[in-house]
């Protein structure tokens, strides 16, 4: 079994119109989408996915997972990729999240079978679609999320006059101060899960939050997430023989903070009966060279460590002074939102080595700024590699990764994505 052979089925020929189109891999894809190019024979700019990288991710994570005693359903809006997300479920995931219905549909087109929808869902045209699509596949289980007595009234609505046969399990949002949806009121909180077990057209299933929304900084911050988990968690034990399933879920737990999670919600679900605690980390299947590199729990406590597995290629275009260069990607190439990328590597006689020290400080729509600690240093025509920040806005720019292997990458595939 090769690391390819996870994703072979998705493998895709590329169309003249994508970004990371070259006319050397559109020869080379005549025999096949299967592959074997150098990076050098590649145009720029190009987004790549390091297959070893996205192997190392999804296996540590699975035994992380399955050592802590959890479930994990990754949230695959980072990637919109269903070639990953099929990977992540065949290595143990129990579902896949998704933030809205757009992404649902992707996810049900990709034959994905357990999906969450981590939102409040309560389009009357969305749910009519839901209902059609359950009622015709009793094997796919959505789960929502609702936090308000007017949601679960809206929701009843619709899914009434669509005729549902159905009821939709949804789990019950808790929120926190100063942040975006969740019941902030313990009590409001009882009143809405009672107004679900009322509804004919929905079915309680849980509890869910997300303390990565917990604003703040360093401890101060730390504490809050402590707080609102264990707050989540009263109100797990409160509602969860309410439950009507076999099974109550407790769902938290982003990429940065999924070890507290554990920690703190670990051992309510493993008190709880017939409880099941879901993680949702979506970024740690290619973590990054920023944010996540730097807030994953291995950087500060302890947990599982991940490899920067996505990157973008970018050629130097420009040296109009001494210590600047311009390279030919600017925002709506690479993340922007939360650091810089960072010039990591250069190709240089078709060897990929360590870069010469150069920051990026700036970026437009087709620019990045490149300024050099020595003149010079970079010539114009040469490639370089960009370690990224922030995989949740890394994918979103492009619609389609190459899968490279190897320290001198080849090119061994394409897979789409979906936003
Ligand atoms: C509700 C929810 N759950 C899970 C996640 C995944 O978190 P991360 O991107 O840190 O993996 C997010 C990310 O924004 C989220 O909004």
């Amino acid at each position: 079994m090769t690391r390819l052979d996870a994703v072979r089925e998705h493998l895709i020929t590329l169309d003249v119109r994508d970004k990371n189109w070259s006319a050397s891999l559109a020869a080379a894809q005549q025999r096949g989408p299967e592959i074997d190019l150098g990076l050098a024979e590649m145009s720029t700019p190009v987004f790549t996915l390091d297959l070893a990288g996205l192997e190392h991710n999804i296996t540590t994570m699975r035994d992380w997972v399955a050592g802590n005693g959890v479930s994990l359903a990754p949230h695959g809006k980072t990637t919109m990729c269903p070639a990953l997300w099929h990977w992540q479920l065949s290595e143990g995931c129990w579902a896949i999240t998704v933030a809205n219905e757009a992404q649902l549909r992707v996810a049900r087109s990709a034959g994905i079978p357990r999906v969450i929808v981590a939102n409040e869902y309560l389009s009357p045209q969305g749910l009519a679609w839901l209902a059609g699509e359950l009622d015709a596949d009793p094997g796919f289980d959505v789960i929502t999320w609702v936090d308000s007595i007017a949601g679960v009234e809206t929701m009843t609505r619709a899914l009434a006059a669509a005729g549902a046969r159905r009821t939709l399990p949804v789990c019950l949002e808790v929120g926190h101060p100063k942040a975006r949806a969740g019941v902030r009121d313990h009590d409001d909180a009882v009143a809405i899960a009672r107004a679900v077990i009322d509804s004919d057209r929905l079915q309680l299933r849980g509890v869910s939050g997300y303390e990565g929304s917990v604003p703040g900084q360093g401890e101060q911050r730390l504490a809050g997430v402590r707080e609102f988990l264990t707050a989540m968690g009263e109100l797990f034990a409160e509602i969860s023989p309410l439950v009507e399933s076999d099974e109550a879920l407790v769902t938290a737990g982003g990429s940065a903070l999924f070890d507290l999670v554990v920690e703190i919600l670990g051992p309510v679900a493993a008190g709880t009966p017939d409880a099941r605690l879901v993680l949702r980390s979506g970024a740690y299947v290619v973590h990054d060279d920023g944010i996540y590199a730097l807030s994953t729990p291995a950087a500060s406590r302890r947990g599982p460590v991940f490899a920067a597995a996505a990157h973008v290629w970018a050629r130097v275009i420009s040296n109009p002074e001494p210590d600047l260069v311009l390279l030919d990607v600017g925002k709506r190439d690479i993340p922007y939102d939360a650091g810089l990328p960072m010039v990591q590597k250069v190709v240089r006689a078709g060897e990929v080595v360590d870069a010469p020290s150069a920051e990026v400080f700036n970026t437009n729509d087709q620019h990045a700024y490149v300024r050099l600690d020595e003149p010079g240093s970079l010539a114009v025509g040469e490639v370089v590699r960009l370690g990224l920040s922030h995989p949740c806005t890394m994918f979103d720019k492009w619609r389609s990764a190459l899968l490279v292997e190897g320290q001198q990458p080849r090119v061994r595939g394409v897979i789409p994505t979906f936003f």
